[in-house]
């Protein structure tokens, strides 16, 4: 396991912590503050231990250029509404000017570095910029698990030449998440959604090796009703992926696993808000008709398997839930998972957003901040900022 801040005496040091702090901003505002909210447990626990406090972050994908409209000071004053203290924010993001703000930082301070992928060092994991960030420090905690699948030079590179341990958060998300793949409470049923196999290839491979039921919905799951047979009319499906899917059903199949497809379907003829829809059997799709959720019969089948489930866990949509009537599907299967009494795990991403639009998110056992980090460690690749945490670099 990772090396954790209860392992550090921050009394009167300064850390380096990395977050991610890659917020959705609206009219100059944080629109969405869920990850800042995330990782305060690691800074209370860090500021309260008498460190001094050097937080970075990057904010969308400015490639190593300034933007304006990417600039950290509606993160800077959500942090510090949350905290309750000042959050001092740099203009500068590298060079003399940021030494001189973090060697004057006293116990018990916070600093917010500006966008830090605005340095063109920070995504190519440039050593001299690594070594740039951790000379303003003494110890490097990264809890910014989001953005763990990126070796960067804030999230990886610093770790090189400082001590690096998990935050809070960090340890959170890795206990869960690596949980479930290696010791879950059985039975272990998997729900994976989103638009397509193509994305989710590793993901239901590394599944099929350790869950007990798969349970497939939303755009991807036409292409496995196509691979069993059905005509799915005008669906969105992947014609490249079904021999895949063939071969995935077939996997399952081999390995006892229940790999359970929707039953029935909601279909329209086009994918815009307020359509006409039906309910259908999935091998009954009308002419011209679109497959968009999944139909009721389907979540009462999920519903079955969920209600016995040990363990949940759900990466992706079971319908094209952005667009009303198509989000009852996703919504339904929520409120079942809020319902059972097993250990959820939600995956991160794009279902993430309907459970918080269901209103349901306090009643899961976990919700993970990542998006893209998530789905990389579900598939069973190492992170290269978890490895930062787990013995590389300033650890060794
Ligand atoms: C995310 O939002 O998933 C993380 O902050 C990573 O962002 P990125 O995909 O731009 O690296």
């Amino acid at each position: 396991m990772e090396n954790t801040i209860r392992d550090l005496d921050v009394k009167g040091k300064k850390v380096f912590l990395r977050v991610d702090f890659n917020v959705p901003l609206k009219e100059g505002r944080v629109a969405d503050d869920t990850k800042i909210r995330a990782a305060l447990p690691t800074i209370s626990y860090l500021l309260e231990g008498g460190a001094a406090l050097i937080v970075a972050s990057h904010l969308g994908r400015p490639k190593g250029q300034v933007k304006e409209e990417l600039r950290m000071d509606p993160v800077a004053r959500a942090l510090e509404g949350h905290l309750g203290r000042k959050v001092k924010k740099t203009e500068a993001f590298s060079g003399e000017p940021l030494k001189k703000e973090a060697d004057a930082l006293k116990p018990g301070e916070v600093l917010l570095v500006e966008n830090i992928r605005f340095h063109p060092g920070e995504e190519k994991n440039d050593p001299d910029f690594s070594r740039e960030l951790a000379s303003l420090a003494d110890y490097f905690v990264n809890d910014a698990f989001a953005t763990a699948h990126r070796a960067h030079a804030s999230t990886v590179g610093v770790g090189e030449y400082l001590p690096a341990v998990a935050g809070f958060l960090m340890e959170k998300e890795l206990q869960y998440l690596l949980g479930v793949l290696k010791d879950p409470q059985r039975p272990l049923v998997a729900i994976v959604g989103g638009a397509k196999v193509a994305d989710k290839i590793e993901l239901l491979k590394n599944l099929l090796a350790r869950v007990d039921t798969l349970l497939i919905g939303g755009g991807m799951a036409n292409t496995f009703l196509k691979a069993s047979g059905f005509d799915l009319g005008a669906s969105l499906l992947e014609e490249d992926k079904v021999a895949l899917a063939r071969e995935l059903i077939a996997l399952a199949r081999e390995k006892g696993i229940p790999l359970v497809l929707p039953k029935d379907l909601v279909a329209a003829k086009e994918l815009k808000e307020g359509q006409e829809t039906q309910v259908v059997p999935a091998d009954g799709l009308p002419r011209g008709y679109m497959a968009l959720d999944i139909g009721p019969k389907t979540v009462e089948d999920f519903a079955g398997y969920i209600q016995k489930a040990g363990t949940v866990i759900w990466n992706g949509p079971l319908g094209a839930f952005e667009v009303a009537p198509f989000d009852r599907g996703t919504a339904a299967v929520a409120r079942e998972v809020a319902a059972s009494p097993a250990v959820s795990i939600i995956g991160g991403g794009d279902v993430v957003a309907a459970i918080h639009k269901a209103g349901l998110a306090e009643q899961m056992t976990h919700i993970s901040t990542g998006g893209g980090a998530t789905l990389e460690l579900l598939e069973g690749r190492e992170l290269p900022g978890v490895a930062v945490i787990t013995g590389g670099g300033g650890n060794k």
